[in-house]
C-alpha cells in the first residue's frame, strides 16, 4: 500500500471532485503543489484563471474561474485581486494583461504558444490591408497583441458570425485561423477573405474520424471545435467554442458524447456528469500542457513570469479587445 502525503488527507475534499479522472496515486503527487498554491493565492490576493484544456488537478484543484478564451478575458476585465496567474497560452496572459494593465499577470511558462498566433506577424495584416483597402479585419484572439494592435476588432470562436455581422459590411478580412473563417463564412452572407493559418490540434481531426466513431459507437453525439475543418464540421452535430461544447454537454446530457477537441476537455467535463459515457478521441495541444501544478506554484513564489506589453501597442491591442467585449 502506497504511503499517502499528509498534504493528501488535508485535500481530500477537492479530491473528491476529481477522483473520477484522477487516480489517487497521482493525486498524491500533485497534494503537496495544490495545497501551497491555495496558500500562495491568499497570501498573493491572487487569482487563477485556467482555460478549458487545462488538466483537471490544474482546472478543479487550484484555478479560481474556468473558461473559454472569451469567458477568460471578460472575467480578467473584472478581476479584483493583486495578481493574475494565467493557466493557459501566452496570447490568453497578454490578453489579460491588455485589460489590467496596473495588474501583475504572471504566465507559469512563456514558451506555451499557440500555432494559430505563430502563423501570423503583423506586417502580414498591414500587407493585408494594403492588398484589400477599406475591407476591416477582424482578428481571432489566437493572435499576439501586436497583431491585435493592428486590426480593426477582436473576435473568439463563441463570438466570431456575431463579430463579423457587427460591422455591417459585405466583406471582411478574418485572421488567422482559415478553418474557422471557413466555418462561419458557411453561416453568414458576409464574404470572408481568410488567411492561412490553422490549430495544429484541430487541423488533423477528419472527417473519416467522424464517421469510424459514429459506427464504433453508434448513436454517439459528436461534438467540434470550430478550428476544425469545415468537413469536421459539416458531419458533427454541434460545432462551437470549448464553453459551448460545456453547455452542450449540461444542457443535452447526451448519453454517449465525443468531443473531438484538446483531451483535457473531456476530463474536465466528465467530473460534473458521472452518468454521461466520453468517448476519448483527443488531440493534446503541447502548449497547454507546459502549464503544470509545480510551474504554477514557482510562479506565484518567485513572480514568474510577468507579462509586459510596449504601452503604445497595449493601447491599441486593448481597443480591438474591448470593441469585442462591447458587443
Ligand atoms: P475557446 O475560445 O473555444 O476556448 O478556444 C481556444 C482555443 O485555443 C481552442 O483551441
Ligand atoms: Fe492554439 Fe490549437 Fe493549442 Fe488552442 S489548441 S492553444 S488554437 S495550438
Amino acid at each position: 500500500m502506497l504511503a499517502m502525503p499528509e498534504s493528501f488527507s488535508r485535500t481530500q475534499a477537492l479530491y473528491e471532485k476529481v477522483r473520477r479522472v484522477i487516480p489517487p496515486a497521482d493525486w498524491a503527487l500533485f497534494a503537496d503543489d495544490v495545497e501551497a498554491i491555495q496558500r500562495l493565492k491568499r497570501e498573493r490576493n491572487a487569482v487563477i484563471l485556467a482555460h478549458n484544456y487545462q488538466t483537471p488537478e490544474i482546472f478543479h484543484g487550484v484555478a479560481d474561474i474556468v473558461g473559454d478564451s472569451l469567458a477568460l478575458a471578460r472575467e480578467a476585465m473584472k478581476a479584483e485581486a493583486d495578481v493574475i496567474v494565467l493557466a493557459g497560452v501566452y496570447f490568453m496572459a497578454e490578453t489579460a494583461k491588455l485589460l489590467n494593465p496596473g495588474k501583475t499577470v504572471l504566465i507559469p511558462d512563456t514558451g506555451a504558444g499557440c500555432s494559430l498566433a505563430d502563423s501570423i506577424r503583423p506586417e502580414d495584416v498591414r500587407l493585408m490591408r494594403a492588398a484589400h483597402p477599406g475591407v476591416p479585419v477582424v482578428a481571432y484572439v489566437n493572435t499576439t497583441a501586436a497583431v491585435k494592435a493592428e486590426v480593426d476588432i477582436c473576435c473568439t470562436s463563441g463570438n466570431a458570425k456575431k463579430v463579423v455581422e457587427s460591422l455591417g459590411v459585405p466583406k471582411v478580412i478574418m485572421l488567422p485561423d482559415q478553418y474557422l473563417a471557413k466555418n462561419v463564412a458557411a453561416e453568414t452572407n458576409v464574404e470572408i477573405i481568410a488567411w492561412a493559418g490553422q490549430c495544429e490540434v484541430h487541423e488533423r481531426f477528419t472527417a473519416a474520424d467522424v464517421r469510424e466513431l459514429r459506427e464504433a459507437h453508434p448513436g454517439v453525439t459528436v461534438l467540434v471545435h470550430p478550428e476544425c475543418p469545415p468537413e469536421v464540421v459539416a458531419e458533427a452535430d454541434f460545432a462551437g467554442s470549448t464553453a459551448a461544447m460545456a453547455d452542450y454537454v449540461g444542457d443535452k446530457r447526451p448519453p454517449r458524447v465525443v468531443l473531438l477537441t484538446e483531451c483535457s476537455m473531456s476530463d474536465n467535463i466528465a467530473v460534473k456528469y458521472p452518468d454521461l459515457d466520453f468517448v476519448r478521441p483527443c488531440n493534446l495541444c503541447p502548449h497547454m500542457k507546459k502549464i503544470t501544478l509545480s510551474n504554477i506554484r514557482r510562479a506565484l513564489e518567485d513572480n514568474l513570469t510577468p507579462v509586459e506589453i510596449d504601452p503604445e501597442m497595449a493601447a491599441r491591442a486593448r481597443t480591438s479587445v474591448e470593441r469585442m467585449l462591447a458587443l
